[in-house]
């Protein structure tokens, strides 16, 4: 343990000689100059770090990271940048020391800040980082990089089923999205949905919480041919999908039936929905469809208590509606 800070130490301050040597050779770049000239008024105490600069920073995976080192006074001691996890030097000063180009340090001389910029961060990078300052003996501060990996999903099952002419609404959820995506489109089995006609098709999204995204897609009488996997595509995240299957108002296990009977469902169908703007009207006459149904479908050979029956039935029918008798008496 002991010999390994030892170590570390050894091989930073050989780090900081080689970039100390770099920055001579270089003499004529721009930024070593005025540092080594920068004057102090009063009693010069020495560097010492700024609290006011943050040190626990959350980023969001895959966009860019900055972790500030402010260090006041700092002179000409140099500011290296190490990774607690396994003790790599990354910077020291401007100069990257890790096979990794994802990692750059750059001062802004304006806040007196050493930033380490981390591109790209991935889930790996998150942990402890130290800013060290080449003074006898070292002085160190800690930075805590946090990564949050945004999360996609649409509510509910992963197979939705619906009656023909239901309205269908998928939920897509995003949290932990610390930059909102700029916008959400939707796929049906790879073609993008549009809302060009929002009586059929709606389309929302809204920002429900800081980190918290929540896309909608509305369908309005979904069709059979609106079947499908849907796919829910936000500007700056991975996808996440749901297939629906939209049912012509029967239950699944009548459409795996044979062709014949999958030939013969539409039309059905079709009868049902014809059936259903008719049935309002009723109401106006409410004993007819009481009554209907107990008539019993015109046999060669009628059972006397049937015949009893309905002779009793045709006197009601004739006291309630004589049009509707002598109908039914034209009929046989
Ligand atoms: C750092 O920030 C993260 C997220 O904002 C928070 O969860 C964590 O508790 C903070 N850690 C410290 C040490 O303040
Ligand atoms: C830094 O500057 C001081 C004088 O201000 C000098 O004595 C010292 O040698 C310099 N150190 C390096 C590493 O250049
Ligand atoms: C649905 O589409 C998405 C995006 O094209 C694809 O990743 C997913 O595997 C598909 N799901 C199914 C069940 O086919």
């Amino acid at each position: 343990m002991c010999a390994c800070a030892w170590r570390l130490h050894v091989f930073t301050a050989a780090l900081v000689l080689a970039a100390h040597l770099i920055k001579v050779l270089s003499c004529g770049e721009a930024g070593a100059g005025p540092r080594l000239t920068k004057r102090y008024v009063g009693l010069y105490t020495g560097p010492y770090f700024d609290p006011s600069a943050p040190n626990n920073i959350t980023t969001q995976l895959g966009t860019h990271a900055y972790l500030p080192c402010k260090v006041r006074q700092l002179s000409n001691k140099s500011v290296s940048w190490i990774r607690r996890r396994d003790a790599h030097i990354l910077t020291v000063d401007r100069f990257t020391f890790i096979a990794d180009e994802r990692f750059q340090a750059f001062l802004v001389e304006a806040t007196d800040t050493w930033t380490l910029q981390v591109k790209y961060v991935q889930a790996r990078d998150a942990g402890v980082y130290e800013c060290q300052v080449g003074t006898e003996p070292k002085m160190s501060h800690f930075v805590q990089l946090n990564v949050v990996v945004p999360k996609i999903e649409i509510v509910g099952e992963s197979e939705l089923y619906v009656k023909a002419g239901t309205t269908v609404s998928l939920k897509c959820v995003i949290t932990q999205a610390l930059e909102e995506p700029a916008y959400i489109f939707w796929y049906h089995n790879d073609e993008r949905v549009l809302n060009y006609d929002k009586s059929l098709v709606e389309i929302r999204m809204e920002r429900v919480a800081p980190d918290t995204t929540v896309g909608n897609l509305i369908i309005y009488s979904p069709r059979r041919e609106d079947s499908g996997n849907y796919s829910c595509s936000p500007s700056n995240l991975d996808s996440a999908s749901v297939m629906l299957h939209v049912l012509s108002g029967e239950q699944p296990a009548a459409m795996q039936h044979g062709n014949g009977a999958r030939g013969a469902s539409p039309r059905r169908a079709l009868l049902a929905a014809a059936a259903l703007p008719a049935l309002p009207a009723l109401p106006a006459l409410p004993a007819l469809p009481a009554l209907l149904p107990a008539l019993p479908p015109a046999a060669p050979h009628v059972r006397p208590q049937l015949v009893l029956h309905r002779l009793l039935l045709l006197l009601a029918l004739a006291l309630l509606c004589p049009v509707l008798c002598h109908d039914e008496d034209d009929g046989k």
